[in-house]
């Protein structure tokens, strides 16, 4: 089980908290005593997941925000919502997240990996700073992947939507690649406000990965290859469990965690121009595709 320090009287957001590590990390956490909350897309599956959250983890606290990460007027729409709802913000988990073998376009026209797996939680985290901020000491933390390695080549920044080439495991490790600059520039400005931002791998985990159409090709051989390896989701959600939570880990920011343990990314991944790039491309696409 992934245990949680003692999270009393603190509000918990977890975004892809339908299944695998996110249902797992929404568990430990409510179990440790925070008011948490889940958002997925679809409502069935988030209400089953809100039962099956408040059952395992006897929180009293645990809702709903349904919103769609891959479509920005959604995504605002999610962040309102939660707002509302919340006085504070103490810890944002974002860690929902696809793998696509075919190109898929969102409602906003962008590609759906880079979309759900960046953009959307680049404009989630946005929206809801200042209620982050006035809660602080607080946490983001970011659900990336050790599969950023793929992406020798770093960000294409004249091709962040993959019009020109599209291989889902290049794309997929791009947008995890993304999760890593994100929080390294997000760190970065976040400097002096009580308000740390850190990534982590999970490990390789048994979880519905892949069920958004990438279960063949090379995705599916891989897994096969390191069945013996993977890890269960309660064991996934540790490492996020951790950083939402331990107090060891209170003033650390800006860095990466495999195992719960300080982890060294990839030369692109550690790119303070790319991450500030990366953040000026995002802002751009948003405005340009769902202006404020
Ligand atoms: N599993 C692994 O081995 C592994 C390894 C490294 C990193 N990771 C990372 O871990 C995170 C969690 O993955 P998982 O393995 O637990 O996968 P999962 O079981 O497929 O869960 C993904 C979650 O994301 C949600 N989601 C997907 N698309 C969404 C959208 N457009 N809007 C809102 N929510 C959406 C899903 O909701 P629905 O119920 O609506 O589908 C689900 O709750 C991901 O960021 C992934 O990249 C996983």
């Amino acid at each position: 089980m992934a245990d949680a320090h003692d999270m009393t009287g603190k509000t918990v957001v977890v975004t892809g908290a339908t299944s695998g590590i996110g249902v797992e990390t929404a568990v430990a956490l409510g179990r440790a005593g925070a008011r948490v909350l889940v958002t997925g897309r679809d409502r069935g599956r988030g209400e089953a997941a809100v039962q099956d959250i408040q059952r395992r983890s006897g929180a009293s606290e645990v809702e709903l925000v349904v919103f769609d990460l891959g479509d920005l007027s959604s995504v605002r729409a999610g962040a309102a919502e939660i707002l509302a709802r919340c006085p504070r913000i103490d810890v944002l988990v974002n860690n929902a997240g696809i793998v696509l073998s075919d190109r898929r376009v969102t409602p906003d026209g962008l590609e759906a990996t880079f979309a759900v797996n960046h953009l959307g939680p680049f404009l989630l985290t946005e929206l809801l700073l200042d209620g982050i901020k006035a809660s602080a000491p607080a946490r983001i933390v970011n659900v990336a992947s050790t599969a950023h390695k793929g992406a020798r080549r770093g960000l294409d920044f004249d091709d962040l939507q993959s019009e020109r080439s599209y291989r889902s495991l290049q794309v997929y490790a791009k947008s995890k690649l993304a999760n890593i600059l994100f929080t390294t520039e997000l760190a970065r400005r976040l400097a002096g406000t009580g308000v740390t931002v850190n990534s982590l791998h999970p490990g390789t985990v048994a979880t519905g990965y892949g069920r958004d159409g990438d279960t063949k090709g090379v995705f599916a051989f891989g897994l096969k290859v390191i069945k013996p390896f993977i890890l269960s989701p309660e064991r996934g959600a540790r490492t996020s469990v951790f950083l939402a939570s331990a107090p060891d880990v209170a003033d650390v920011t800006g860095a990466y965690f495999v195992r719960c343990k300080p982890a060294t990314p990839t030369r692109e991944a550690r790119s303070s121009e790319a991450a500030a790039r990366l953040w000026e491309a995002s802002e751009k696409l948003v405005a340009e595709r769902s202006p404020g």
